[in-house]
């Protein structure tokens, strides 16, 4: 896909496809109104025979229309005026997207890239289109017999800016985006391949691609090296697989070699059956998604290379399966972490900390400026924050203020949860150091505060993504959350 960035009038161009909003109750916008009056007030002609009211979600599409040199013009509801905001704005997006994907255009220029947001510049209305039509077309087909056949594709899209002084802005905002684009389409398909294929060895050899493609270092820790470290609690989830565990680890040297990195910790289960502690079966296919902290992981590292941010940057992903069996660890089981500190398995469900506790340790060595972990950790964080916003807890306020902000300008939200002392009381163990469940009570925060006691050494962030991470249902897949949080951070920190 080929984006650029052109000022210019609507009814002036010569293109597929024009795309423009309407308001609900048939209000033209301003570029809707630039066409309909070099049409001679064709549009306010259909709009009054009631084929489009302007309601959010709905488009219609005109063919040839006298006196304009596009081929088509796309009219996409916008719902309210009063209400038009971020939301309303990618909505218009992605339903304009939907609409010209069952068009024969392979061009088009958007004209929603107009519309006044409050608090929002023409970056954001441009990375944000960018963002919102690439993940609009992609497709994720691999592991079809035969890819379904698709028609004549866009290829081309034009985004309109009001000034030729706002071009460059646009440009690198397009720059950007394809690159957040490019790392969440990575972490999307690596979510959504199957568990058979999605291996740690697989997650690993994808790793190591990424590093040979884009400049970026690989090392890849093997059962025996995590032996050797004394990662008794990442060695206990994997016990049970039949698949070696793998301990990713990604290097991107953007700064001075001594800089001290930010480090990026995803939980890599490329399939959570639960373990002894055994998951029940409804909708348990979508456990293949649980190494979605481990694919963001990796598309963050793709776009953070594509960007070339001067900063070093160091992704830690700890690959393993949870499964039952006879070698599997079991409720009780205690084991002795890489950081000394000895835990009782009291489920083996609560996998997900028990890998990166010992990844927290082992990110110690780089002396980071700051560690943030991403996981689908908790059942517990959906039912608290639905599919909306990440769970952010953080040992440093300032970092989750920069996360928080970083979600608000990727428009990829996380939401500030507490990791007061006062919760530490539920985790209390008769046999060792720690448990690794409290009770179910705020079961987000306490698997958060689990985290905590292995991230002593510096400012440390956890994003649970377990909510945001993929879709179920007609639309089920890994949405490439939180690439463009994690992009819009580093960006950020980098300058
Ligand atoms: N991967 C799951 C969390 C999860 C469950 C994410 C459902 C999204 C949807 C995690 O490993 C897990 O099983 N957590 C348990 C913890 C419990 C045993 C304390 C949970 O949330 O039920
Ligand atoms: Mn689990
Ligand atoms: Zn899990």
């Amino acid at each position: 896909m080929e984006f650029s960035i052109k000022s210019g009038s609507p009814e002036k161009q010569r293109t597929g496809c024009v795309v423009v909003g309407v308001f609900e109750g048939r209000k033209l916008t301003a570029s809707a109104l630039d066409i309909d009056r070099a049409a001679k007030g064709f549009l306010a002609e259909v709009l009054r025979r009631g084929d489009h009211e302007g309601k959010a979600g709905t488009t219609l599409l005109l063919h040839i229309v006298a006196g304009l040199p596009c081929d088509r013009v796309l009219l996409v509801g916008l719902g309210k005026e009063r209400e038009m905001g971020e939301t309303a704005y990618r909505k218009a997006i992605d339903t304009a997207v939907k609409a010209l994907k069952s068009t024969g255009a392979t061009d088009a220029m958007f004209f929603l890239t107009d519309l006044a947001l409050r608090k929002r510049d023409t970056a954001f209305k441009v990375e944000q289109a960018v963002l919102g039509i690439l993940d609009g077309l992609y497709r994720f087909d691999r592991m079809k017999s035969k890819p379904p056949e698709s028609k004549r594709a866009l290829r081309k899209v034009i985004l309109h800016v009001g000034r030729r002084s706002d071009i460059p802005t646009g440009e690198s905002a397009v720059a950007r985006a394809t690159a957040i684009a490019s790392g969440a389409h990575l972490a999307r398909d690596l979510g959504n391949l199957p568990a058979n294929i999605c291996t740690p060895a697989y997650l690993a050899s994808e790793a190591q691609d990424l590093a040979k493609h884009h400049g970026l270092e690989c090392e890849v820790l093997d059962q025996k090296d995590l032996e050797k470290l004394g990662m008794g609690a990442f060695l206990a989830v994997a016990r049970g697989s039949r698949q070696p565990p793998k301990l990713i680890v990604l290097e991107h040297r953007g700064a001075k070699k001594d800089d001290p990195p930010v480090v990026l910790v995803g939980k890599g289960v490329t399939f959570d059956t639960g373990g002894i502690s055994l998951k029940p079966a409804a909708e348990m296919d979508e456990m293949k998604f649980d190494m979605c902290g481990a694919a963001s992981v990796l598309g963050t590292m793709k776009a953070v290379a594509l960007m070339k941010l001067p900063l070093n940057v160091v992704g830690i992903v700890p690959a393993t399966e949870n499964m039952p069996g006879g070698h599997a660890v079991k409720p009780g089981d205690i084991v002795t972490t890489m950081s000394g500190k000895t835990v009782e398995i009291l489920n083996t469900d609560a996998e997900g900390r028990l890998i990166l506790c010992d990844a927290l340790t082992y990110a110690e060595r780089y002396k980071p400026a700051a560690v943030v972990d991403i996981a689908t950790l908790t059942g517990a964080m959906v039912i608290a924050l639905g599919h909306i916003a990440t769970g952010l807890f953080a040992n440093t306020d300032s970092l989750a203020r920069e996360l928080l902000q970083a979600g608000d300008a990727a428009w990829d939200r996380a939401w500030h949860l507490p990791l007061w002392d006062d919760y530490q009381e539920g985790l209390k163990s008769n046999f060792a150091d720690i448990p690794n469940i409290g009770s179910r009570a705020g079961g987000a925060i306490t698997a958060a505060c689990f985290l905590e006691r292995f991230a002593k050494a510096y400012p440390w962030a956890h994003l649970d993504i377990a909510g945001t991470a993929w879709k179920s249902g007609p639309d089920k897949g890994a949405t490439g959350r939180p690439v463009a949080l994690l992009a819009n951070f580093l960006t950020r920190r980098s300058a």
